[in-house]
């Protein structure tokens, strides 16, 4: 299959969330079927076009953007580490020559929606340009949302598109493109498709719905998000729509890196380890308590937590439970960055409790990786979460995770049984500061009174895995449905 994945932001180019471990290894897992993938995302100025050498593809693109007229992108081309699959960067100074992804100091840049139909825009005249003919448009996320749109409305009767189908991947509902109704005249595919059952909401535009209309496939990161979106609770309005057009919605488990992932050979902690011989576990405990400043006690359990501090994450929950988990015998290491409120209150946590709870507030891949390895437990309290990944890698590195049962939490891990010869973590299921300090409780317990079983479900944990390459035969199936659909065959 001829495969164009677009996304707006791919490890190990540019990264804020799961989205780009996503981005940067599914297209190596479809190459590796032996399909021509090839993968486009903005050219962002933290892109370092020297160190993964970065070639400028000579002529460009001309990209239409409805009443602004033409703009002009420059592409730059390159590979994904390792492999031979063409990376594309749509390069455009006035769009992307900024400081970051979506944000800055914490304010979205408010040309967002010329932003990223621009990216859109350009990633089907790359495809033209490249005569690419690709058989699915792998669209991921609002971002790239219009694509699907364009597809069925400006290209409709485009020869270089004439077999192409799309696929949109919703990693997150609760981002959808709201914005006002003027990007319409940018977008471009004509007011008649501003309506209700389209693009429309609420008056303004909303790009993820006009995506999931018009994609002729739709797929979650977890079978249980593709339930729950159905649903109020977590369908962000969108619930109604999504419900009526579950007919293409599909639910396909990431996988996860372990080339990047896994205690046996991970750069970045102290000791290598693994089932075999969980020394090593022990020393990258007490590294990362001296690290972290912690007394260095293997007679206390150490809870991590990594990850954006947003409300999906269930940081609120955390916050109320927090002086209540300072009266266990635990000790707690946090590293996150995101609402600065709850960086201050996580901060100021740390100066109330300095033998209990630490903090890094700010972005550091290494010492995510060391929180995975020396841990004893990890903690993700998310009131929703469509797929999940840091669970996925405690899990190999011995880290039992404690987790809300939603969307991928629940598809990833097994709830503690009582004979504990099986379960891979612990579960809590009602989003209240009182479950999560009883589960934590109950983890704890665990730890100190049952090491045996503690040990039992560290092995099954560590023997669990959820390889890209079984993901990547579930999107080939998916893909070749939509290629067939678009044949009429
Ligand atoms: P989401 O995409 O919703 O943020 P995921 O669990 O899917 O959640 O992915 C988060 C990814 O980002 C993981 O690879 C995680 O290690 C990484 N990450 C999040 N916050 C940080 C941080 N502060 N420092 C380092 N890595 C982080
Ligand atoms: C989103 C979700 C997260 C998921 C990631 C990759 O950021 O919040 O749960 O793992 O996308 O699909």
């Amino acid at each position: 299959l001829n495969i164009l994945i677009a996304a707006s932001e791919v490890v190990p180019f540019a990264k804020s969330g799961g989205l780009a471990d996503v981005a940067g290894a599914l297209p190596k897992a479809l190459r590796a079927l032996g399909h021509d993938v090839r993968v486009v995302m903005p050219r962002y100025y933290i892109v370092d076009r020297e160190k993964y050498g970065l070639r400028f593809m000579e002529g460009g693109l001309g990209v239409p953007m409805g009443i602004m007229g033409e703009e002009w992108a420059g592409v730059y081309e390159g590979v994904m580490s390792g492999t031979d699959v063409p990376v594309y960067f749509i390069d455009h100074e006035g769009f992307f020559g900024r400081g970051g992804l979506y944000d800055e100091n914490g304010f979205s840049y408010t040309d967002n929606d010329n932003r990223f139909i621009f990216f859109s825009r350009a990633v089907m005249q790359l495809a033209k340009k490249l005569r690419f003919h690709p058989d699915v448009i792998h669209a991921n996320d609002w971002h790239t949302a219009s694509i699907p749109m364009m597809l069925n409305v400006q290209y409709a009767f485009d020869d270089d598109f004439a077999y192409t189908g799309s696929l949109l991947t919703i990693h997150n509902l609760q981002h959808q493109g709201h914005f006002y109704k003027g990007a319409m005249d940018i977008l471009d595919i004509g007011w008649s498709h501003f309506n209700a059952d389209e693009v429309e909401e609420f008056d303004g535009i909303n790009l993820l719905k006009g995506g999931i209309v018009h994609a002729d496939a739709i797929s979650t990161v977890s079978r249980r998000y593709a339930q729950e979106i159905r649903t109020s609770e977590f369908g962000w309005g969108l619930e109604r729509l999504i419900d009526g057009y579950s007919y293409k919605l599909h639910g396909i488990l990431n996988g996860v890196d372990y080339d990047e992932w896994s205690p046996a050979h991970d750069p970045f902690i102290a000791e290598t380890f693994d089932t075999d011989s969980m020394d090593g576990k022990r020393v990258c405990k007490s590294a990362l308590q001296y690290a972290f400043g912690l007394p260095e006690r293997d007679d206390v359990p150490l809870i991590g937590l990594v990850g954006r501090l947003v409300e999906q994450k269930g940081i609120e929950l955390l916050v109320h439970s927090i002086h209540a988990l300072m009266h266990m015998e635990l000790q707690i290491v946090l590293l996150g960055a995101g609402e600065k409120w709850a960086e201050h209150f996580f901060s100021d946590i740390a100066g109330r409790y300095p033998e209990k709870f630490r903090c890094y507030i700010g972005y550091r891949n290494d010492l995510a990786h060391q929180i995975e390895a020396g841990c004893d437990l990890f903690l993700m309290p998310s009131l929703f979460e469509p797929c999940g990944l840091n669970q996925i890698y405690s899990l190999r590195y011995g880290t039992l995770p404690i987790v809300r049962a939603t969307g991928g939490l629940d598809d990833t891990i097994e709830n503690y049984a009582n004979d504990s010869t099986h379960g891979t973590g612990f579960k809590f299921y009602d989003a209240t500061p009182n479950a999560l300090i009883n589960t934590v409780g109950w983890a704890i317990y665990t730890w100190y009174n049952d090491p045996h079983g503690f040990e039992t479900m560290q092995r099954n944990a560590m023997e669990k895995r959820f390889d890209w390459h079984h993901a990547a035969l579930e999107y080939e199936a998916l893909y070749y449905r939509i290629k067939a659909g678009r044949r009429g065959e």
